[in-house]
């Protein structure tokens, strides 16, 4: 889908399709929407005359979020149809409600065939949004709206899509801000289907080399600089978490490092200026690309959805290819430990003492909490940069979706109030909701282990919370005092969406993507 941004009014595009909204109870459309319908008039240029009007007067459309119309024009204008789209109220609308419509009526569009498409900005007017910001979120939510996941489909691939999206402005003082704000849409939607399509990829196709080879070749074509740690070098590292992870798999790990250095506008890196000096920020992902429990074998019904627990993985590298396309000037590191936790006669047990990278020793209680075993060596690795803020994102724990609900929100632990305070404020920004969870060290007590420092599972109660303590300990310095600002989102609830609805498509649901994306615009 080609997205470009015109001078134009939208009742004069020559197209398969044009979008205009409404907000609920409007009785008299406004705007574009009001040019529209005064040209859909028979008695020609009466406004409040014209189709919209009385499909809003016969009580057909009420202007609720996402909910849809299509008007078939008569050759009264050159477009073919008009697609109608609800807002929803007024004083309820934001930016995600704007990605949300702007998603629904995209994909309507696509669905009925549409190849050319023309959609004003939404929320730009009485919206209250910028220019800039209502069109980023209507090409953010087009470009999320239309994502499918055909790769393993023998058929009908791209049957339907379409060639060319048009955001139009009847106002030239907005053409640069429209411009602005569709690339930095485009970049950021597409970011957020990378990591849906590396979560749905079949976990035949994705384990630790290919994730790794795609996290390198993204790498290449965005100008991020790219590390990769085979078996060989993991083990030199002494990454014991995460070779214990690997060792019932015929699947070698890998361990990616990317890193994003601001580059002039000439185009060359400019990390030598200074800005490899300059305290980055650190995002790590579980990257599990396929979670069988291991010895501690998970139940074989629904263990299809284990190949989802590369998610957090998905979003830092997805998260990444967005920041360096969109050159933010911010040092940002993207760190992610690659397994496949599988049983074998190799496999790690219940009963092993395992070394960390760190010196710290954990007795395993069950080979299913190979998530925090991966993050704590990753966690550990990212002291060497002096970070700023490390943020780790993880399918880490099903108690944070038996406390906080199925696709509902995930869960955030901090250990620095200011830190999560900007996570949370992204998080409003975007959308992808997160929820405080509390640090007490009390949780440590049930990681208390008798014969190594501490145990991988504290047990049934408050799962969620002892997990996040078991990281805890990886972020410690000698003085037993964070080493850096640190943030971890369990988004084990988030991972998934099972209903396709405004910008939602069900399968992999690239959580945490624009999450990050703001976090590094935003500092
Ligand atoms: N990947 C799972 C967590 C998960 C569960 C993600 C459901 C998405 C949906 C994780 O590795 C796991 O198995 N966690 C265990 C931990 C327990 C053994 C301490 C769990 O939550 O049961
Ligand atoms: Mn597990
Ligand atoms: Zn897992």
């Amino acid at each position: 889908m080609k997205i470009s941004v015109l001078n134009r009014q939208i009742q004069a595009a020559t197209v398969d399709a044009i979008i205009v909204n409404l907000f609920d109870g409007v009785k008299m459309p406004e705007g574009a929407s009001g040019a529209v319908d005064t040209a859909l008039a028979s008695t020609d240029g009466v406004p409040g005359n014209g189709a919209i009007s009385r499909l809003i007067q016969l009580g057909d459309f009420k202007g609720k979020l996402n909910e849809l119309s299509v008007i078939y024009t008569n050759g009264l204008i050159p477009a073919t149809r008009v697609i109608l789209v609800g807002l929803g109220k007024q004083n309820e609308f934001d930016a995600d409600a704007a990605r949300h419509a702007s998603a629904t009526a995209v994909r309507k569009a696509r669905d009925l065939g549409c190849k050319r498409v023309a959609t004003i900005a939404h929320g730009a007017g009485i919206g209250g949004m910028t220019p800039r910001e209502a069109a980023q979120a209507t090409v953010e939510g087009a470009v999320m709206g239309v994502y499918q996941h055909l790769e393993n489909k023998s058929q009908g691939k791209d049957n339907k899509a379409i060639d060319e999206l048009m955001l139009l402005t009847a106002d030239t003082k907005q053409t640069d801000q429209l411009i602005a704000g569709a690339n930095a849409g485009e970049i950021i939607g597409n970011a957020v289907n990378t990591a849906r399509t590396l979560a749905n990829r079949p976990p035949n196709l994705l384990y630790p080399i290919t994730f790794a080879e795609f996290a390198q070749q993204m790498a290449l074509r965005v100008g991020l600089r790219c590390e990769i740690f085979d078996e060989h070098e993991i083990s030199e590292r002494k990454m014991g978490g995460i070779m214990a992870v690997a060792k019932g798999s015929a699947q070698p790990p890998r361990f990616v490092v990317l890193e994003h250095l601001p580059k002039s506008t000439n185009g060359t890196s400019n990390g030598a200026a200074g800005h490899e000096s300059v305290q980055p920020i650190v995002l790590v992902g579980k990257g599990v690309t396929f979670d069988t429990g291991g010895i501690s074998i998970k139940p074989s019904e629904g263990m299809q959805a284990m190949k989802g627990d590369m998610a957090g993985a998905a979003a830092v590298i997805a998260a990444m290819q967005a920041i360096a396309e969109l050159n933010l000037p911010r040092r940002v590191i993207g760190l992610v430990p690659m397994v496949e936790n599988m049983p074998s006669d190799r496999a790690y047990r219940p009963g092993d003492v395992v070394t960390m990278m760190s010196g710290l020793t954990v007795e395993i209680i069950s080979t299913d909490a190979e998530g925090r075993m991966i993050l704590a060596d990753a966690l550990h690795y990212a002291k060497r940069f002096i970070p700023r803020g490390v943020v780790d994102i993880a399918t880490l724990t099903g108690a944070c979706v038996i406390a906080l609900g199925e696709g509902v929100a995930a869960g955030v632990f901090a250990s620095d109030d200011n830190w999560a305070g900007s996570l949370l404020k992204s998080s409003a920004v975007t959308g992808e909701r997160i929820w405080r969870m509390p640090l007490y060290k009390e949780y440590g007590n049930s990681i208390k282990s008798d014969t190594g420092d501490i145990k991988n599972s504290g047990g049934r109660y408050g799962g969620v919370g002892t997990s996040a303590w078991f990281l805890r300990r990886f972020i410690e310095g000698e003085d037993g005092e964070p080493a850096y600002p640190w943030a971890h989102i369990d988004m084990a609830a988030m991972d998934t969406d099972d209903k396709t609805e405004g910008y939602r498509i069900r399968g992999g649901s690239g959580y945490g993507v624009r999450l990050f994306v703001e976090l590094a615009r935003s500092l």
